[in-house]
């Protein structure tokens, strides 16, 4: 099988707010295809990594490179016409638009389409005519996400999608995460507070404690030790 080549690079990256270092000294390397899932109690620094991928932050050092371009230091716009996509921890749809509008706006050529969201979502085609307002938290989620992924990203950064949503609502973002994580040459990283969720979704898992990378491995290895995740997470198994 021929090598994949590497989507994602961090090298040594610190960043915040303003003068205010959050993560400390991050190094990340993932292939294209590869999901990731990120866990680490609150406050550790996990939302501040995706936004320093998207240029949210302010950068105090380091490299971020995708698909060996060092994009540190452009604009959030410029990141996602290079194929940065993000699915933000408030989601942040168009409450006045519908739908079909909130995709529409954000939709770009590629494979990802309005008939192709709506055929992950199905639960979304039904409501395509409704306002961003009128959506359940879990129908907005699935909008955040669809609202991504026709922007045709080649790496999809999650922030707690499951964040809030009852059971069943959850159980339909897991069968689509897994379609996703199963789509050619997609590269996912997600951030989830449930370790169970997290262990599940993604073959690899880090762990993050004030700012820094604190455990990466096997997501298997890590259900197979609650003691560890007790350790490094504090909620064995959620
Ligand atoms: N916009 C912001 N301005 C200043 N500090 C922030 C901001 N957002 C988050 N922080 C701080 O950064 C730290 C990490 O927060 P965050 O990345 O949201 O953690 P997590 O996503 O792991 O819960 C926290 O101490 C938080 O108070
Ligand atoms: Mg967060």
């Amino acid at each position: 099988m021929a090598e994949r080549g590497v989507a994602l690079e961090l090298a040594g990256v610190s960043a915040g707010y303003g003068e205010t270092v959050v993560i400390e000294n991050v190094d990340l390397t993932l292939s294209a295809g590869d999901t990731l899932s990120i866990v680490g109690r609150n406050g550790v620094g996990k939302t501040t990594l995706l936004a320093t991928l998207m240029g949210h932050t302010t950068l105090h050092a380091g490299r971020i490179l995708l698909d060996g371009i060092d994009i540190a230091r452009w604009s959030v716009h410029r990141r996602v016409r290079h194929g940065l996509g993000f699915v933000p921890q408030e989601r942040e749809i168009f409450s006045s638009l519908t739908v079909r509008e909130n995709l529409a706006v954000a939709a770009r050529p590629g494979h990802w389409t309005l008939a192709s969201v709506f055929d992950l979502f199905p639960r979304l085609a039904e409501r395509q005519a409704g306002r961003g307002d009128e959506l359940s938290g879990g129908e907005q989620q699935m909008l955040a996400i669809g609202r991504a992924l026709v922007g045709n990203p080649g790496v999809l950064l999650m922030d707690e999608p499951s964040e809030g949503l009852a059971p069943v609502i959850v159980e339909e973002l897991v069968r689509a995460v897994r379609r996703l994580a199963a789509t050619q040459g997609l590269t996912m990283i997600l951030v989830e507070q449930n370790a169970r969720l997290a262990l599940a979704l993604a073959p690899r898992t880090i762990v993050m404690d004030r700012g820094r990378i604190v455990h990466d491995g096997e997501s298997a290895v890590l259900r197979d030790d609650p003691a560890t995740l007790e350790r490094l997470f504090g909620v064995a198994g959620r």
